[in-house]
């Protein structure tokens, strides 16, 4: 099946299952599962949610271990969510800020989730043990995805 064909199935799985819920942790937790359960290419699939001020800490995931805190200024999420722009590595080891929590982990994508007024609240970590394994195809099911999270960060 080809990765969209996957991401399709998955969207409609999601969508089904979170319609109406509105707490931002049972939508974190059912997407990361669905979405590292249903995509080949995911190794690491979850949020590290805006804690405090400039501070990332883990939230829901699947996968192994995963570093529990992050501030801003480190790693790939950092830079995620200090410009809130998606950031797709396609060679980790190439890449002297990535935190690497496992080491069989080649290539990462991460998205920003924002809420309505537009802040930076989390990011969505994806990593993979392939290199190069994603593209713009994952950036966009997956900035789709993470707008659905907007509404219940009320700001
Ligand atoms: N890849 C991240 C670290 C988090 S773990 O991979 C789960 C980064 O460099 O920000």
């Amino acid at each position: 099946m080809t990765k969209s064909k996957q991401y399709e199935q998955v969207l409609q799985h999601i969508r089904a299952l979170i319609e109406g819920e509105t707490d931002e942790i049972s939508l974190m937790a059912t997407i990361a599962c669905e979405l590292h359960h249903g995509l080949d290419h995911f190794d690491w699939t979850g949020f590290y949610r805006v804690t405090a001020p400039e501070l990332l800490k883990v939230g829901p995931y699947q996968g192994g271990h995963g570093c529990l805190v992050i501030p801003f200024a480190r790693g790939v999420c950092g830079k995620c969510a200090r410009e809130a722009e998606t950031q797709i590595v396609a060679d980790v080891n190439a890449l002297p800020y990535h935190i690497a929590c496992s080491s069989s982990t080649r290539s990462e994508i991460v998205v920003p989730v924002l809420d309505q007024a537009g802040e930076v609240r989390a990011v969505l970590d994806v990593d993979s043990d392939a290199p190069d394994a994603f593209d713009a195809v994952d950036a966009r099911y997956l900035q789709l995805i993470c707008s659905w999270l907007t509404p219940a960060f009320a700001g």
